[in-house]
């Protein structure tokens, strides 16, 4: 067992730093190793075969690298890999998973909206955790079409941002949705924004912290966790390494960000 290795976190890009900061946030002395394959973004338009392909090119880094457990922080390569990662690795695997379950079980409008990728939208999980938690209430599903594209190129505060977004979230207020689940690890960053275009009533979910808890306690489980006098917090990016450093530049962990091809 590798006690003192690393958390191995990956995404299609920048956007499971939204991941990194909730396990950091839980988990502040224990190393991380992230893995930014912005190169391949958005993982949300590619078939289930290449996203998988990505995932064990992703996955055999993080092990050789040293890695105890692997969070996938990335709901379309969860959707459409994590089974298969479970059943042909032996470390244990975290998902997410867009956070419909608290949503149907909270709205009063009965009503609630999820902004994700195409790739989760039309996954069998997605339709199964539907199907399961959501019956009775009418989901707005739309697809983030391009959202993916302008955080990768740091593009957040960028005018075709503010109007992709309002067109994505019009027939969700029409719709009178009283809970917004963020399907997608990218989207925290959108918060701000999103939160200027619905009303003040609308909860903005996303599965951040709740992914971190489940880290934890599977660490827990498998007698993982440990506890460095001093973390270590490791990003490689594919990509320019000047946006995930600008996406993190808020964060006060001491971090190293570069760049990797891989
Ligand atoms: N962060 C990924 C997710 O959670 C991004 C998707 C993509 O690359 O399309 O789904």
């Amino acid at each position: 067992m590798k006690l003192k290795g690393p958390i191995g976190i990956f995404d299609s890009g920048v956007g499971g730093t939204s991941i990194w900061r909730a396990i950091e946030a839980q988990m502040p002395l224990e190393h991380t190793l992230y893995l930014a394959d912005s190169k391949n973004a958005p993982y949300g338009k590619k078939s289930k075969e290449a996203i998988l392909a990505l995932c064990i090119k992703n996955t055999e880094l993080l092990i050789d690298q040293g890695a105890k457990i692997i969070v996938v922080a990335c709901n379309t390569a969860t959707t459409n890999a994590i089974d298969y990662l479970r059943s042909n690795y032996e470390l244990p695997f975290i998902g997410i998973e867009p956070a419909i379950k608290p949503a149907a079980l909270q709205t009063k409008t009965k009503s609630v909206g999820i902004l994700a990728t195409q790739g989760t939208l039309s996954s069998a999980l997605f339709a199964k955790t539907s199907e399961t938690f959501a019956k009775d209430v009418e989901v707005i599903e739309v697809i983030g079409t391009g959202l993916v594209e302008l955080i990768e190129s740091d593009q957040i505060e960028s005018p075709e941002m503010e109007s992709l977004l309002t067109q994505y979230l019009a027939p969700m207020k029409a719709a009178n949705i009283d809970h917004l689940v963020l399907g997608c690890s990218h989207y925290p960053y959108l918060i701000p924004k999103i939160k200027t275009l619905l009303s003040k009533e609308v909860k903005i979910i996303d599965s951040g912290e709740a992914v971190a808890r489940q880290t934890e306690r599977i660490l827990e489980q498998h007698a993982l966790s440990y506890a460095h006098e001093k973390s270590s917090h490791q990003f490689y990016t594919n990509s320019d390494p000047k946006v995930i450093s600008k996406i993190l530049a808020d964060h006060p962990a001491p971090k190293s960000i570069s760049y990797k091809d891989f």
